[in-house]
């Protein structure tokens, strides 16, 4: 069942993401190199208990980081660590926080210093695409994967590609609800889109091959040629208006 949201939910899911957005901003000011993603979790904890809300990653399933850091072949669920960022390396960093019981969750992947290859910059640019993409089918009376064809479409197009096996999500009381959202799929099929619906889109999209493996570590998804892999996520709510992005600032 997809759970629809009133305009006063969706106001404070909007505050939950804000406050997401908020410290991915704070996080993104003060990366560089040889910084350590331990340092980024930790300067995320704190960041997001200043502001009243906590974090919603911590715990769930018996994960034990306030981010998922996910660096260069690191598809998602990257572990933070005690090894230190370098010029060049694109890193996903992504934000669970609840906030009066809301959810919010949002990614981004930042370039670590100022230059990186022009392979991972496109990679980078191809994927945020996608996803605002993605958010401007999010609208009252088109199909789920309307949404999910739109981010395949432009990735494809690009010459990258979309990974399978991980998916966005509804987005709520809970941090994973129904439905899940693929990055691919038939346009025209799925679940209308009706007003009050708040979804997850996290387009992940490999430079090579779109088959991952997962590490020992139960938890780390890398691509399997180790090639570069990009993550961006927005929680998006459909509005009578339109779409309406809540993870900014
Ligand atoms: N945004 C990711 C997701 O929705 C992060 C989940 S990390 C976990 O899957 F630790 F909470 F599982
Ligand atoms: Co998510």
């Amino acid at each position: 069942m997809i759970v629809l949201k009133s305009p006063a939910e969706i106001a404070l899911m909007r505050t939950a993401n804000g406050i997401v957005a908020e410290v991915l901003q704070v996080l993104a000011e003060r990366l560089c190199p040889g910084m350590t993603t331990l340092e980024l979790d930790r300067m995320a904890e704190e960041a997001i208990r200043q502001r009243g809300a906590e974090p919603a990653f911590k715990g769930y399933q018996e994960y034990r980081y306030t981010l998922c850091t996910s660096v260069n072949s690191v598809v998602v669920h990257g572990l933070p660590d005690t090894s230190e960022l370098a010029e060049g390396d694109i890193v996903s960093i992504d934000c669970g926080v609840r906030y009066q019981g809301w959810h919010g969750d949002h990614a981004w992947t930042f370039i670590v210093g100022d230059t990186t290859s022009p392979t991972a910059r496109t990679l980078m640019r191809v994927t945020e695409e996608a996803l605002l993409l993605g958010i401007d089918q999010m609208r009252i009376g088109q199909r789920l994967y309307d949404v999910s064809a739109a981010i395949q479409r432009h990735v494809e197009g690009h010459e990258f590609s979309i990974v399978r096996d991980y998916v966005g999500h509804g987005v709520g009381r809970a941090l994973h609800e129904e439905p899940q959202v693929p990055n691919f799929g038939t346009p025209g099929t799925g679940p209308r889109l009706l007003a009050g619906m708040v979804l997850a889109l996290e387009p992940m999209v490999n430079e090579g091959t779109a088959k991952v493996k997962l590490l020992p570590d139960g938890w780390t998804v890398v691509t399997a040629d180790g090639k570069l892999s990009a993550h961006f996520e927005h929680s998006v709510a459909v509005t009578e208006q339109g779409p309406l992005i809540l993870s900014k600032v």
